[in-house]
């Protein structure tokens, strides 16, 4: 008689495990994410308590304080967000939603690491497609080698065998190991082979690059336990229809998180965008109602953007609210300041709003400027195009203070606008030496009047 398998229930979202089916998962709280997974695994051996390696514990003066040596990516945006480049040893992954250019970066980079040994395993494609790819993006790499392959065993064995500086795996979801006899793409699997990579990634000091699916609500497929095990995780974002794609540290052991880099998805792969602001607004709507530029950071990158709004009476009884780019919640708040401290009837019209380029925007610094656009539309009324804005909107109808309103203030005047709206901010920063002219404002209901153009 063949012996029982051996199976537990695993949460697909955090890898909590339960030994029957649960419907809500008790630790990461979410419905029907268990999966029953057959558990094969070797006995561990036991411990064996020796002192015999040369691993001992040290005090922090007894370590030396060398600079974490970085490898150059050749891709200026990608050191960025790395904090300086790839750290030896370390694991990173790049998350995003199909088809927004993962494999396409990777692809690109390893094609452009002059001088490194690259091994990329691609469990998705097949040689000839990622060849397809290469030809299209025009690049060529002799130390660059490709192997098609899932098994995890196999790519370990290769990597170990050819000694590459960098490893690069696409995608992890893909990669499986006997070890386990769940699916590939289970938690099982991917919590397994993850740590096997990193296993090997610390003991031979090669940096891996892993890809990672994202779920449609935006998170990392499956494991949140991913993000745990690597050193730094990269999300890949941006709308398809659009060709910005903007990469983010979410997780960095090596870097700070506030880093993003932009790039551009063209004919020719991915290009670095290193002037973002002046790609993402346009200076031909002179004399057009509902635009308004925003002086935005995005994590400390100063960047410009172009909002857009349309208002316009319900033709149904209850008015539509729609935003692309921006929190609806927020946009929602921001009208019933606009109705209950500025007097502005808003409440029976249909208002769209749409941030420029497809980007996503979380900095509370736009508010002013979505104001600005909704009541520009609301009046049909331009706003000169010569001015910016950046602030908060209270809920009491007050215009806040932002962080690094020097840098927003600095890219605009180096973007050539003439007129920046900033919150009241007295004497904290000398404004003089700007040749920028900036106005400071303190509430909603007295500021639009200097915005439009007269008439
Ligand atoms: P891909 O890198 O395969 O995305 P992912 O690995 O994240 O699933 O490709 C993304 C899209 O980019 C694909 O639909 C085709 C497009 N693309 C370009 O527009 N230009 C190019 O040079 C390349 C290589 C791809
Ligand atoms: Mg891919």
């Amino acid at each position: 008689m063949a012996p029982k398998l051996k199976t537990t229930f695993a949460c697909q979202n955090c890898g909590a495990q339960s030994p029957k089916w649960v419907g809500r998962c008790p630790s990461c709280g979410e419905w029907n994410t268990y999966i029953e997974e057959v558990l094969v695994r070797e006995k561990p051996q036991s411990v064996v308590l020796s002192l015999g390696n040369n691993n001992q514990p040290k005090r922090l003066q007894e370590v030396s304080d060398e600079k974490t040596e970085r490898i150059d990516t050749c891709n200026q945006e990608l050191n960025r967000v790395l904090g300086g480049g790839l750290v030896p040893g370390s694991m990173v992954l790049i998350g995003g939603e199909p088809g927004i250019g993962k494999s396409t970066l990777v692809l690109q980079l390893a094609l452009d690491l002059r001088g490194k040994k690259i091994l990329y395993v691609s469990g998705e494609e097949s040689i000839q497609q990622i060849k397809i790819r290469a030809r299209r993006l025009q690049k060529e790499n002799e130390n660059c080698f490709f192997l098609s392959e899932t098994s995890l065993e196999n790519i370990l064995a290769h990597s170990r065998n050819m000694g590459p500086d960098l490893l690069i795996v696409d995608s992890i979801q893909t990669v499986s190991t006997e070890v386990i006899e769940s699916t590939p793409g289970s938690v099982g699997q991917i919590r397994e082979c993850t740590n096997a990579i990193l296993k090997y990634a610390k003991e031979d000091r090669v940096p891996v690059l892993l890809i990672g699916h994202i779920t449609k609500d935006g998170n990392l497929a499956g494991p949140k336990v991913l993000e745990h095990i690597v050193d730094t995780v990269l999300q890949f974002e941006g709308e398809n229809q659009y060709m910005y794609r903007i990469l983010r540290a979410i997780k960095n052991r090596f870097g700070s998180t506030s880093e993003l880099g932009i790039f551009e998805m063209g004919n020719l792969g991915l290009r670095e965008v290193s002037n973002p602001s002046e790609l993402l607004i346009s200076r031909d709507h002179d004399g057009l109602s509902g635009t308004a530029v925003s002086a935005s950071i995005e994590g400390v990158r100063p960047l410009l953007i172009e909002i857009q709004a349309l208002v316009s009476t319900a033709a149904y009884g209850t008015p539509q609210r729609s935003s692309t780019g921006f929190d609806l919640r927020r946009l929602n708040m921001l009208l019933a300041v606009l109705e209950k401290r500025a007097g502005f009837k808003l409440a029976t019209k249909d208002v769209f709003l749409n941030i420029a380029g497809g980007i996503k925007v979380d900095d509370p610094g736009i508010d002013l400027a979505v104001i600005s656009a909704i009541l520009s539309s609301n009046f049909d009324r331009s706003i000169a195009k010569h001015l910016c804005f950046a602030g908060e909107v209270g809920l009491s109808g007050e215009i806040r203070p932002v962080n690094r309103l020097e840098q927003r203030i600095a890219e605009a005047e180096k973007l050539g606008f003439e007129q920046i709206f900033i919150p009241r901010i007295g004497s904290k920063i000398n404004l003089k030496r700007y040749n920028i002219a900036v106005e400071q404002v303190g509430r909603v209901d007295e500021f639009f009047r200097k915005i439009f153009v007269q008439k």
